[in-house]
């Protein structure tokens, strides 16, 4: 199911037709709050009166011509520039593919560049305190790894407001988190979204989550902190949430040092939760009319919401 559903996420064909099925919208609007910028920052400041910052991310991914990313760049310097002046706790997350990287690497870095030196200075995620706003760059399918984590130490050089995302299916990534923690850089880790091959990711659930665990303690481990690195936990696991909350305490690290992340409408009220008893809490928010292949994805993640569309199906 799982792999079907990615694939789909993929099928040019679907991208383009699904999106018209009424019952199909219905059931994606779940986890966006709109197509609108206006829908996204509109969710952004709903957080914020809870205590939950939030990550924007306009959805799209694989642009095939230069004006496609040019116009990107664009959409997300209007966008550092309402939450700039709406004051919200809030901060951006990019695909390198919408940047123009499968174009020309240096045309994507470039990108890059002009979307970090506007980010503004400071996201309050909780009263009282504050921390640099980063610009964080998603990780897509294995074959981007590499360009991904290229980019990422080179725009580190000279800023260190930008933060990357690593995938706990992966089996390289225990070497690529050493690297990331020896330049004190500032990590999401996730579980990973993509259909790879069982050499490139490991196959079995429980083995990730474990393997999620491992890599959570090396980035919030005495020699990461010393290092300077801000790791953010982006995971609706119940049972892995548990599990580092209890480790960390047991290593004293306090909750207001520990991140959690989510997706906008997924675990809602572990989101209030984590929020009201004092640990850092972002939610994703996606907005934009090319959500299909991310909709594909998150019924990939849990077959119940393929019951869910359905679902749609039948009631409308
Ligand atoms: P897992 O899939 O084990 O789910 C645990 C529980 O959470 C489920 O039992 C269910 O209750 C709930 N849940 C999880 N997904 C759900 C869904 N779609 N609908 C309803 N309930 C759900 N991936 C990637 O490859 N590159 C990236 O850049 C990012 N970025 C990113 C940012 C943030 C903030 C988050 C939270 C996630 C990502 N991801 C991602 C996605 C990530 O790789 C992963 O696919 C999802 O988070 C689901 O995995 P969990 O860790 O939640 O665990």
């Amino acid at each position: 199911m799982r792999r079907i559903l990615v694939s789909a996420s993929e099928n040019r064909w679907l991208r383009e037709r699904a999106p018209r099925y009424r019952f199909i919208r219905s059931a994606a609007s779940r986890f966006l709050p709109g197509e609108n910028v206006e829908d996204a920052l509109a969710a952004a400041r709903r957080l914020a009166d809870h205590g939950i910052g939030t990550l924007l991310t306009q959805l799209g991914e694989n642009v095939t011509v230069r004006a496609e990313a040019e116009a990107v760049v664009a959409q997300y310097l209007n966008l550092i520039e309402r939450i700039r002046v709406a004051s919200l706790p809030t901060e951006i997350s990019v695909k390198l593919t919408q940047l123009g990287v499968d174009l020309d690497r240096e045309f994507c870095f470039s990108n890059l560049g002009k979307l970090i030196g506007n980010l503004p200075l400071a996201v309050d995620h909780t009263p009282g305190e504050s921390i640099e706003k980063t610009l964080w760059i998603d990780m897509e399918q294995s074959k981007y790894v590499d360009v991904t984590l290229e980019l990422y130490g080179r725009m580190r050089k000279t800023n260190q407001n930008a933060g990357v995302c690593v995938q706990a299916y992966l089996r390289r990534t225990k070497k690529d988190v050493e690297s990331l923690i020896s330049m004190g850089a500032s990590v999401r880790l996730v579980k990973g979204a993509y259909s790879e091959s069982p050499e490139i990711a490991i196959p079995k659930k429980k083995d990730v989550d474990e393997n999620y665990f491992r890599l959570a303690q090396m980035l919030l481990a005495p020699e990461a902190r010393h290092e300077g690195v801000r790791a953010v936990m982006a995971t609706h696991d119940p049972q892995l949430i548990g599990r580092i909350i209890e480790w960390a305490a047991s290593q004293g690290i306090a909750r207001d040092q520990l991140e959690f992340a989510m997706l906008y409408g997924i675990q809602r009220s572990e989101q209030l939760r984590l929020a009201r008893e004092g640990y850092r809490t972002g939610v994703l928010v996606s907005y934009g009319t090319f959500w299909f292949p991310w909709f594909m994805r998150r019924l990939a993640e849990r077959p119940a919401n393929v019951l869910f569309l359905v679902r749609n199906l039948f009631s409308r």
